[in-house]
């Protein structure tokens, strides 16, 4: 996919640039706990100053205040947190400002004219390099382009590149790795993905609707009932186009009146159960059989994608499948992607972050890149890019 870049906006002395960022970043207390976010676009931030533009103005979202302000979604640790790795890259940050999160204003989510006109006024360049929230048809990310010459940013850029030539040329075999919560979530990019892997591996909680589809009880277990059938469905597609589904054939279980979670008081006893979890048992992660399995797969694998957790990782009597896994895809020969949120925090818990080739930015992005081959932000600056080629 061919995005106009950051090149493609010289020359940029005295220029004013907006530029959209997703600094997103997990805050625990107004304490930013993973920075990633905003060291990487430092990068594309930094070009720009070079570049001698008048003003940067950057702006993002943080959290969901839901249209008015909120001090708990405050940018303020952002703004800190920027200006820091900004000095520390040796860059002059007296002409840049940051905004006040986006999602203070109902305008954003509502892609609201007036907001847009707000926004770009005074600006005469616009650069996106928002993947996180690329999905979203949102003022600040879908409105500049229609009125400013526009360009991905270097993270934005590179996360296409990646994601787009996992669709287009992967090297084979090519396994895909799902987990997570919701099966509902999944289905589009499963549905997506069975046309472009060989192999399609699920763990987490998704799997007991699989598990249910093809016949085994899963006792109190995360299930989505009225997905059974579309599970099932997906099974059939899999196997008529010859695609293999590796699904758990053991599960660890808590029993019945256990309590988990991150910082909980462990109680219940845990058990690994086989392929059919127990009356009112509740599967909470991949058992080790499993676990090897898809290890072993991922082994042997050319390209990996992997998103979700295979357990609930958070309580450390769960997160063996999930470690398991993130240790295999640490060390395949593999070229793997690993899609952002809670695998992204999986990685980083099991200090394994830094050991895959392309750790995303964006969890919902990617899933809705994979499934539908674009999105919203993409499309805004394409168009942007096609009507300054008619100028
Ligand atoms: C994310 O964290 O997924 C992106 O920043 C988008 O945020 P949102 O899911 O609240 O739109
Ligand atoms: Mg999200």
């Amino acid at each position: 996919m061919k995005l106009p870049l950051l090149e493609d906006l010289r020359p940029l002395q005295g220029k004013r640039v907006l530029v959209r960022c997703d600094f997103n970043v997990p805050l625990a207390g107004g304490v930013i706990t993973d920075d990633l976010r905003i060291r990487l676009p430092i990068e594309t931030l930094t070009w720009l100053l070079n570049e001698g533009p008048e003003k940067l103005t950057v702006c993002s979202h943080l959290g969901r205040p839901k249209g008015k302000p909120d001090p708990k979604y405050s940018i303020e640790p952002v703004r800190v947190r920027l200006f820091e790795l900004l000095e520390a890259a040796g860059a002059s940050t007296n002409r840049v400002e940051l905004l006040e999160n986006l999602r203070y204003n109902p305008g954003e989510e509502a892609n609201d004219p007036a907001f847009v006109a707000s926004l770009v006024e005074g600006q005469d360049l616009y650069v996106d390099d928002a993947f996180g929230a690329a999905h979203r048809a949102h003022a600040s990310i879908v409105g500049p382009p229609q009125f400013l010459p526009s360009a991905a940013g270097r993270v934005l850029a590179r996360e296409v590149e990646v994601l787009d030539g996992l669709l287009q040329k992967p090297e084979r075999p090519f396994v895909a790795v799902l987990g997570g919560a919701k099966v509902s979530d999944k289905l589009g990019v499963i549905d997506a993905l069975l046309d472009k892997v060989d192999t399609l591996v699920v763990g987490g909680g998704m799997c007991f609707t699989f598990l249910a589809a093809q016949g085994h009880s899963t006792g109190g277990s995360l299930l989505e009932s009225g997905h059974v059938e579309a599970c099932a469905k997906v099974l059939e597609a899999a196997s008529a186009k010859g695609k293999k589904v590796l699904l758990p054939s053991d599960i660890v279980a808590l029993s019945p009146g256990g309590v988990f979670g991150a910082g909980r008081e462990p109680e219940g006893e845990m058990a690994d159960v086989g392929a059919d979890v127990p009356d009112e048992w509740l599967g909470l992660d991949i058992g080790p059989g499993t676990a090897a399995a898809f290890a072993d797969e991922i082994a042997e694998a050319a390209t990996v994608f992997w998103n979700g957790p295979m357990g609930v990782f958070e309580d450390p009597r769960f997160a063996a499948g999930t470690r398991t896994v993130a240790e295999a895809v640490a060390t395949t020969k593999a070229f793997t992607v690993v899609g952002g949120g809670d695998s992204a925090s999986a990685l980083k818990q099991f200090g394994l972050d830094d050991q895959v080739d392309h750790l995303s930015t964006g969890g919902g992005a990617s899933l809705e890149f994979i499934e539908s081959g674009d999105l919203p932000g993409l499309a805004a600056l394409r168009e942007a890019a096609a009507r300054q080629a008619q100028r």
